[in-house]
């Protein structure tokens, strides 16, 4: 059985993540590539009760237990989830993964990037994505459109303007320094360009015909 190739969506809020997993996880099973959809936090049986903590209203977690949190929920996600289905020979699209936690307690919540590392070592070690869809918009177009889905308020959501720009200038910096698993993505085009342009990256990376 050949292993099944693991792909991550990431970005700021309101970037497209999860309406661009879904329509990644369409294309790719037209084709006929079995694919498990999936998301961070959580995930996995464990993991969605760790996302339910971290997410519980009302709780002032310090940016240091968040990223343990994370880090508990990954591990999770990854034994439960993740390596059985490539495993499997499934292809794995995840909303949202490792640079989530590099981007938000790092940049946006001064978690050390040493420290992040070494989690991640621990963690996900040689499971690393085989690719990155970085989803770039400037935070202020991302914000509106995440105010315009109506899920109400998210705890990031409510942060100011200068912590969402160092979110995007993290993931901006991560796609510089991985040029060879990141693929950094212009979002702010419509929802079909996007779309388009998230499947050309996916067809020149993975080389599958989309
Ligand atoms: N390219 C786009 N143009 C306009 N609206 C978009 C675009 N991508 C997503 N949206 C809308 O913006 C909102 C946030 O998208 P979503 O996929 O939930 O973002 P994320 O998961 O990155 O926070 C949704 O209402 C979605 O339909
Ligand atoms: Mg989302």
């Amino acid at each position: 059985m050949t292993r099944g190739r693991f792909i991550t969506l990431e970005g700021g809020e309101g970037a497209g993540k999860s309406v661009q997993r879904d329509r990644l996880v369409a294309a790719l099973r037209a084709v006929g590539i079995g694919v498990v959809a999936t998301r961070e936090p959580g995930g996995s049986p464990s993991a969605e009760v760790v996302r339910d903590v971290l997410l519980a209203h009302g709780l002032a977690w310090q940016p240091l237990s968040e990223a343990l949190l994370h880090a508990a929920a990954r591990a999770q996600h990854l034994v439960e989830t993740i390596r059985p289905a490539l495993a499997d020979g499934h292809w794995v699209v995840s909303d949202r993964f490792n640079d989530s936690t590099r981007a938000y307690q790092g940049a946006g919540q001064g978690v050390p990037a040493e420290t992040l590392d070494q989690l991640d070592r621990m963690v996900v070690g040689d499971s690393q994505p085989d690719l990155t869809l970085i989803l770039d918009v400037p935070a202020e177009v991302g914000l509106a459109r995440a105010q315009g889905r109506g899920q109400g308020s998210d705890r990031y959501e409510a942060m100011d303007l200068s912590f969402h720009e160092r979110l995007r200038a993290s993931y901006r910096a991560i796609a510089k320094a991985e040029p060879e698993r990141c693929v950094l993505i212009d979002a702010t085009g419509d929802l079909e360009a996007v779309a388009t342009a998230v499947r050309a990256a996916v067809q020149t990376r993975l080389g599958v015909a989309l």
